[in-house]
């Protein structure tokens, strides 16, 4: 296996079993490096993870991360094409965000979308090349939509971080907790085991041309998470409020039935995966 991370916001200590898998420090926007990778390993399977995840940082910094969240995804699509490297999957992950603020709830794949930030104008736009490619030069190619990933691992230290991240550290080191708009805005946490499975079933049902959802299937508001959280860390956060952030979701939450039909469960409850990321741990054993 090979990982290419600009470590950005990723840590290697993160990776488990490091002897068997290759891993470049590199950024994906260095269009050389990734094309000679591409060749030397003529990789079966592609999971473009890389982005700039932040919908705030996207909004403060438009140009930046279109070049990471858009380009650099289409040239290396670009380059599959030209060179025909024989690839058997390549899965591009896009984001809830593409849905927006339509009342439709939950959202199915086929829901209306409204991306209203560039972070997730840029998630849709490349979905569509993403799909587009796999029609028009028959490229085996499929685009998820993740909803809120968390778990252990997740790094807090910019002020762009995932939510729970944010919490965790503010719970476990007596930090005050910034809560943008009146808490009341919704989403989908999903866990981050249960994320992989979804990948897994995709994979190995060799899923194309297609979008799927993966999240839990469970809608939180903001301060439903932290009542949560507070409860299984047994502390109480502290908290400072603030306006709401620009070209944010108010409510998010999936319908994961087409992940159903591919043979998907959810093995984490929103408690149960506060609790695992709490204690820092993430196996299969303590599943709820
Ligand atoms: C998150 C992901 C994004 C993914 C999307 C899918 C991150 C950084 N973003 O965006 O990659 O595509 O889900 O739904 O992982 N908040 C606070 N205080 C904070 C931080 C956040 O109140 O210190 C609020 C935000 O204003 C927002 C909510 O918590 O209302 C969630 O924020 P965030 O974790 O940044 O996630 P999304 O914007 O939903």
């Amino acid at each position: 296996m090979v990982v290419v991370d600009n470590l950005s916001m990723g840590a290697i200590y993160n990776i488990h079993h490091r002897d068997q898998v290759t891993i470049y420090i590199q950024d994906v926007r260095n269009e050389k490096f990734m094309q000679q990778l591409l060749q030397e390993e003529q990789p079966d399977y592609i999971y473009y993870l890389a982005a700039v995840a932040s919908v705030a940082d996207s909004i403060e910094r438009p140009a930046e991360t279109h070049a990471v969240n858009h380009t650099a995804v289409f040239n290396m699509l670009e380059y599959i094409r030209k060179t025909n490297l024989p690839i058997k999957q390549f899965l591009f992950t896009s984001s809830a965000a593409v849905y927006g603020n339509l009342p439709e709830l939950p959202k199915h794949e086929d829901s209306r979308v409204d991306p209203v930030s560039p972070y997730a104008i840029d998630k849709y736009a490349t979905e569509r090349f993403v799909l587009a490619y796999g029609a028009l030069y028959d490229l085996p190619t499929v685009c998820v939509r993740f909803f809120n990933v968390y778990g252990p691992g997740q790094n807090p230290k910019s002020p762009y971080s995932g939510v729970l991240s944010i919490l965790t550290d503010c719970l476990k080191n007596n930090k005050t907790f910034t809560r943008y708009g009146d808490g009341t805005q919704t989403r989908d946490f999903v866990f981050v085991e249960d994320v992989i499975e979804a990948l897994w079933l995709i994979t190995t049902h060799h899923v194309r041309r297609e979008v799927i959802n993966i999240a839990n299937g469970n809608e939180n508001s903001l301060n439903k998470v932290i009542q949560i959280y507070e409860a299984v860390a047994d502390q109480s956060l502290k908290l400072k409020e603030a306006p709401g952030r620009g070209g944010e979701v108010k409510r998010s939450v999936a319908s994961i039935s087409r992940l159903v039909d591919l043979g998907y469960t959810t093995h984490w409850s929103l408690k149960a995966g506060l609790a695992a990321y709490w204690e820092g741990v993430s196996h299969a054993a303590s599943r709820n």
